[in-house]
């Protein structure tokens, strides 16, 4: 599959930046931090400095349609989304709507859901709604990519947050998981899954400016294309060029 073909073999510059990117971060310098999500970063988070955008041009719109534990998903999100955000994260307009192929039924009143992997991938695709509902929305990225990586999501929710947000407790997550809250926000993604044009073949389902992103191991280059201002420096360095990288 086109989307395994890559793993052995990271996009090179992924290393570099996190060993250059978060450090710098976490020295809080006084930079300009991201704060366009439902909560502005906080004295004691980790803040991403914005990184400098060359221009105005409109962002790169990129939705993301997955479940939690469905095994594609995870690599996707771990080994393309994650690298790509890594790298052009100031052309990119990332939206995460966890849901994919669960079922909802209004039961008396209230949205019971079923997912593809059972009860347990309907908790934590309301703790990655709550995640992304409550939290800067890069800080919900890098959250929802570390538990992803991880073989037990929910025991690692609580070192994930340690990390990337430390002044917000997990327990405001999980309260918002199995609440009200949590149920709304899967309802809501529920709605925006089934109103896909064209509907969701498979998961995950990756929508980029409006279209259907067919081989999912080409989003950098796809992004890359379609942005219309001055590319990033790491647009140079295509999936193509990435490829020749990890095969010579
Ligand atoms: C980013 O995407 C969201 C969800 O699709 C949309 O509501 C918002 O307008 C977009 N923002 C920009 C700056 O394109
Ligand atoms: C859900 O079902 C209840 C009664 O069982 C009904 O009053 C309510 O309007 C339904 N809601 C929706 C959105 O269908
Ligand atoms: C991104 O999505 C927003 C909201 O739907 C839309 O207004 C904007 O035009 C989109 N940007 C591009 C480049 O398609």
């Amino acid at each position: 599959m086109a989307l395994w073909s890559l793993l052995p073999c990271p996009p090179p510059p992924l290393l570099l930046l996190l060993l250059l990117g978060v450090p710098a971060a976490a020295r809080g310098s006084p930079r300009k931090v991201l704060s366009e999500g439902a909560a502005a970063c906080k004295v004691g988070d980790l803040c991403l400095q914005e990184p400098l955008r060359k221009s105005e041009a409109p962002l790169v719109n990129v939705s993301v349609y997955y479940e939690a534990l469905c095994p594609g998903c995870r690599a996707f999100l771990v080994r393309e989304l994650f690298p790509t955000w890594l790298m052009v994260l100031e052309i990119l307009n990332v939206t995460l709507v966890p849901y994919g192929n669960a079922h909802e039924q209004n039961v008396s009143g209230r949205w019971e859901f079923t997912c593809q992997h059972g009860e347990q991938e309907c908790k934590l695709n309301k703790v990655e709604a709550c995640l992304w509902d409550k939290l800067d929305k890069n800080l919900a990225i890098l959250i929802i990519v570390c538990i992803e990586e991880m073989d037990d999501m929910e025991e690692n929710l609580k070192p994930c947050m340690e990390i990337y947000a430390p002044t917000m407790s997990p327990d405001t997550i999980m309260e918002c998981a199995v609440g009200d809250r949590g149920m709304q926000l899967l309802h809501i993604n529920a709605q925006l899954t089934d109103a896909l044009q064209p509907p969701h073949e498979y998961v995950p389902w990756v929508v980029v400016n409006g279209k259907p992103l067919k081989d999912l191991s080409q989003l950098l280059s796809l992004v890359c294309q379609l942005y219309q201002g001055e590319k990033p420096d790491a647009c140079q360095l295509t999936a193509t060029s990435q490829r020749k990288v990890c095969f010579k």
